[in-house]
């Protein structure tokens, strides 16, 4: 490469925080370069991808140059310059901390007992960090609505509020929305929905539950069934588009299991967090994500089916064999929700024998966004990228992939209309859903779903992202890519 198209390199600067050397690249805040270096300085309202209204102080920090008088300012708005020399606990930063947080707290209920956001707010720890005292103020507390509903998703306790406002610039600055704005002044302010806007119209809205630092704001949906302290999260990735962020999936810690009430709930998902991937999602997702219970836990299908009637899984594997190796022209129907390991393991078995053709499992719902100008793609499956890599695309006219003397067609997945197989086709379904089409299938096998198994998708731009298992798969139902291995072989699992 040559020297004109080499980038510039950035200027680094020597400085030190609390007495140990470091460098910060030119241009970094003091709390940017902190970061960088493994020091982190308490903050509420500063985030690092939105605007900085320096509004909370609680980053304080002193600063000593070689010259002049030392002073104080928030870290997350002075800019580090060569020399600086920050002091975070010093006795005075000390001081400041504590009347900060004093202030802060002046009106803040306390009530982290209650609290949904108990366990994962940063007021409840810098309180017990950097305070610890009780109120010095002689006067009742201010209080407002305790629950005032900011959507149809979202709810907001006024009094836990510290006004720090990183929602409304979230709806300004990140989701577009502008559906957030604060109304009044002084102890006063107000969070409240903008007069022209509706957050239920916000698809990224979930996000702002994040970034409260307090628990102001709640997900109407955990906070009347799961405490944080229950739940543990497992990696994983959103399959509702090819843009495939990274989630954690959370769900009830095994110490916490349930053995009365209703032991279902120990495998149920209780929410779904963005897990930081820059190459993919960054810090966000959108609503659809958050939503993953309704579409990972709809009625499944738990019971292998011959024609309809019950049959044992390794009955139902042997028949299904027995068809696939009798077949003298098979095609398959290969799902684009399939892992790249089952993708593997299914070419592997099938690939030189079976003429495959990728479908689409599942299609945008009504009134979905299908596509926008921060995470969302148009095409709703997580893997059709890497499924394609190996097979084509079911063409538009079915027929022309599955010719009249198909005689057995194998569907893997959702979203394929069995009134397209040729008459006299022998059908095997292989799907993880209850659906109408099981039963009338030759041979039905129940498969697991994402959250009970591992595996990698390759997203719209070939990032491949893992996914983990989260819980037992039952019995009766079994891996896809053991599976595909066992149908070639004509052997059991
Ligand atoms: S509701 Fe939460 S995020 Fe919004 S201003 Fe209040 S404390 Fe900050
Ligand atoms: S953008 Fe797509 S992959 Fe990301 S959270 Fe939304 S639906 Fe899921
Ligand atoms: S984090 Fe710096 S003023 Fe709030």
């Amino acid at each position: 490469m040559s020297d004109a198209v080499m980038p510039a390199a950035k200027k680094m600067l020597d400085f030190a925080i609390d007495g140990v050397p470091m460098q910060a690249v030119d241009g970094q805040t003091v709390i940017q370069a902190a970061r960088a270096n493994g020091v982190e300085i308490p903050h509420f309202c500063w985030h690092p991808q939105l605007s900085v209204p320096g509004n909370c102080r609680i980053c304080m920090v002193e600063i000593e140059q070689d010259s002049g008088d030392p002073w104080f300012d928030i870290a997350c708005n002075m800019p580090v310059t060569a020399g600086m020399r920050v002091l975070t606990k010093s006795e005075k930063i000390k001081t400041l901390n504590q009347d900060t947080m004093q202030f802060i707290t002046l009106n803040h209920p306390v009530d982290c007992g209650v609290c949904n956001k108990s366990g994962e707010c940063l007021l409840q720890d810098y309180h017990y960090e950097l305070n610890g005292a009780a109120s010095k103020s002689r006067d009742p507390k201010t209080h407002a609505t305790k629950f005032f509903p900011l959507s149809d998703r979202i709810m907001l306790d006024n009094e836990r509020c510290i006004m720090c406002t990183l929602c409304v610039r979230f709806t300004n600055e990140v989701s577009g929305s502008k559906a957030l704005g604060a109304v009044n002044r002084g102890d006063h302010a107000l969070i409240r929905p903008a007069e022209d806007a509706d957050f239920n119209l916000d698809v990224y809205s979930d996000n702002v539950i994040d970034l409260c630092p307090v628990g102001a704001l709640l997900s109407t949906e955990l906070m009347t069934h799961a405490r944080v302290w229950y739940l543990q999260a497992t990696k994983s990735v959103c399959p509702g588009c090819e843009r495939g962020c990274s989630i954690d999936v959370w769900h009830r810690k095994h110490e916490w299991k349930l053995n009365a009430l209703d032991p279902r709930l120990n495998t149920t998902i209780d929410r779904i967090t963005p897990h930081e991937n820059p190459e993919v999602n960054g810090l966000w997702v959108c609503n659809k994500a958050r939503d993953l219970a309704q579409l990972f836990e709809r009625p499944r299908a738990e019971q292998s089916l011959q024609r309809g009637a019950p049959v044992d899984l390794s009955a139902a594997i042997a028949a299904a064999a027995k068809l696939m190796a009798a077949a003298k022209k098979p095609v398959a129907i290969v799902s684009s929700w399939g892992s790249n390991e089952e993708l593997a393991a299914f070419h592997a078995a099938f690939g030189t024998t079976v003429p495959g053709f990728v479908k689409a499992d599942h299609l945008p719902l009504p009134g979905e966004v299908i596509e926008d100008h921060l995470l969302i793609k148009p095409d709703k499956n997580p893997n059709r990228k890497a499924a394609l890599a190996l097979y084509p695309a079911l063409p538009e006219r079915v027929s022309d992939a599955l010719p009249a003397d198909t005689d057995v067609v194998l569907v893997w997945g959702e979203g394929f209309d069995s009134a397209l197989v040729p008459s006299g086709a022998k059908v095997i379904r292989l799907d993880s859903y209850a659906h109408a089409a099981n039963s009338t299938a030759d041979v039905f096998i129940p498969i697991s779903v994402q959250t009970e198994r591992n595996g990698h998708y390759t997203n719209f731009k070939g990032v491949v992202t893992p996914f983990e298992a989260c819980f037992p798969v039952k019995p009766s139902i079994v891996h896809a890519e053991a599976l595909f291995t066992a149908l070639a072989a004509g052997t059991p699992v």
